[in-house]
């Protein structure tokens, strides 16, 4: 398996959402590459269309325009069973609320089985798997415990060894340690980078951390429905870990999308007294960006 093989390519995505006459355009034009093997956080405000995005690379939610391939297929091609069977088999999803990844009334041995299950695995199969995934997790004293008589950190680590249940080679959790304290979080995420090492299942993980940035090998940053910039860890092979290591230097980048387009921060935007129109310039090899003359006085 070459780790530098793309794993999820999204280009120029669209979502608009349609409530009433009204019409909401989650995502604008989105492009992220995430190679096989990659952890990436996805960071951005509330609103940004973090979660409209990890639901279309699930499988729930189609895109309204734009490419999403997972493995060279193209999601927006797949219909029915197949859709169902990718979702099921190739994907774990973990959701924040620890409570809508698990069966209320099923013991964690049983949620573990029930993806298998539907994927038609044998019973002693299945037994053996499921024992063998709530070790990995730490689980293994709590077999036959459903979902009330375990804490909100137990819950998700259930709830992970659930989404690996089919051996998917795509994790995606979306804020899975937002609901926990900042001790089980960072176990959580240690749990996600043993995952990674062991697997090789590629995660891709949104989250408020603050400091995410020093926890993951590349954080992409969503901005009105669009990526905008990414940061890295560089001189680095830990792809995720709960342990925050200030010692590595963060590299922080704009992104350029398949149209050239680039969002400049809004701090720069401000400080380079820039409104409506630049003009950009090659000086010295570099490109300079600047107010144009005709540019509109800033309305304040
Ligand atoms: N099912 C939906 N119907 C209508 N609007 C939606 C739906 N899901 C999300 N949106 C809207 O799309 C935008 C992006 O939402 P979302 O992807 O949930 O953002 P995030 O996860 O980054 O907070 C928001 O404006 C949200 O209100
Ligand atoms: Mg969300």
């Amino acid at each position: 398996m070459n780790p530098q093989k793309a794993h999820i390519i999204c280009k120029d995505l669209f979502k608009i959402f349609k409530v009433a006459d009204l019409e909401v355009v989650a995502l604008r034009g989105l492009d992220l590459v995430v190679n096989r093997s990659e952890v990436v956080a996805l960071v951005g405000a509330s609103g940004s269309g973090k979660s409209t995005l990890l639901n279309i690379l699930a499988g729930y939610d189609i895109p309204s325009a734009g490419q999403v391939t997972i493995d060279d297929r193209d999601l927006i091609d797949m219909k029915g069973r197949e859709m169902e069977k990718f979702h099921r088999e190739e994907v774990g999803f973990i959701w924040q609320e620890a409570s809508r990844n698990l069966f209320p009334y099923l013991t964690s041995t049983e949620n573990v089985e029930l993806p298998m299950l539907l994927a038609d695995t044998s019973n002693k199969e299945r037994r053996e798997r499921a024992a063998h995934l709530l070790n990995m997790v730490g689980m293994s004293h709590r077999l036959s415990h459903t979902p009330d008589q375990l804490s909100g950190g137990e819950q998700q680590r259930v709830a992970i060894a659930v989404g690996m249940a089919n051996n998917p080679s795509l994790i995606l959790a979306d804020e899975p340690t937002g609901e926990l304290d900042d001790k089980t979080a960072a176990e959580i995420l240690d749990l996600f980078g043993e995952i990674n090492r062991v697997n090789r299942t590629t995660i891709v993980i949104v989250t408020h951390d603050p400091d995410i940035a020093y926890k993951v090998g590349r954080v992409v940053v969503i901005k009105d429905g669009k990526t905008s910039s990414e940061i890295s860890r560089q001189d680095t092979n830990v792809q995720i870990s709960g342990q925050i290591d200030k010692e590595i230097p963060l590299q922080e980048s704009l992104l350029v999308d398949s149209n050239g387009r680039v969002q400049i921060p809004e701090d720069l935007i401000e400080t380079a007294g820039i409104t409506n129109k630049v003009s950009a310039q090659i000086e010295n090899h570099e490109i300079v960006i600047k107010p144009s003359i005709n540019s509109k006085p800033e309305s304040k």
